[in-house]
């Protein structure tokens, strides 16, 4: 199990003007689709292929595809805005939803839907949510997928707080994290800090 925090420019740049406080809805908006697809660089590097010959307009080549059913599963609200970056590389993923919210009083998470097949219909599952704070939404919603029968299961993140990667961590050491960072700490209403408020307000304009 690993931990893979990026050093890309490209996300240290967008990450920059994600956390800024005059960033605009629609602009947050981009700027998550856009490191979303620059992690997924990392986070898909170990996909299963498989051979596939095409014809050329000069004959024949062989050549690959992608071998796995990979299934994306963003955690509501927030993780939705990581979805179509994937999807336009990856357009025959499955998105499977997760709803979930935090208590503001315990901070525990509280699932609210979930409409999962009975059987698994995916080998991969990349859970997608900006934000891993305490971790009790990551690690429930991993608790569902593994429930379903989920062999392999990555998480995928924007922002994390260093309390939030050693819960998952030691709840689920079989999942591979894919951050753009680790900030500092939590603060005592379990927000991430510096980090850059709530995504979800901040994707949808509800804040
Ligand atoms: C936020 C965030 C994560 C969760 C992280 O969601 O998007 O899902 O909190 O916190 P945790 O690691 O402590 O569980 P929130 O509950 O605000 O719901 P929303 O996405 O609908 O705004």
């Amino acid at each position: 199990m690993s931990v893979h925090i990026s050093e890309h420019p490209l996300i240290k740049h967008k990450l920059t003007i994600l956390r800024d406080k005059d960033t605009e809805h629609f602009k947050f908006r981009q700027l998550v689709r856009e490191i979303t697809m620059l992690l997924a660089h990392d986070a898909t590097m170990d996909m299963a292929l498989g051979d596939r010959a095409v014809e050329t307009p000069m004959g024949q080549s062989d050549g690959y595809h992608l071998k796995e059913k990979i299934g994306l599963v963003p955690i509501l609200r927030a993780g939705l805005g990581m979805v179509d970056g994937i999807l336009e590389m990856i357009p025959a993923a499955q998105v499977w939803h997760i709803g979930l919210y935090r208590d503001e009083e315990t901070l525990r998470p509280v699932t609210y839907y979930n409409k999962l097949p009975e059987f698994p219909t995916v080998q991969v599952c990349l859970v997608l949510d900006p934000m891993l704070a305490t971790g009790g939404s990551a690690i429930a919603t991993i608790d569902i997928l593994k429930e379903w029968g989920a062999k392999r299961i990555k998480y995928m993140g924007l922002l994390a707080a260093p309390e939030g990667v050693d819960a998952l961590q030691k709840a689920h050491p079989d999942v591979d994290i894919y951050l753009a960072t680790v900030d500092k700490h939590l603060n005592d209403i379990g927000f991430i800090v510096p980090g850059l408020g709530d995504a979800g307000d901040r994707q949808f304009g509800t804040g």
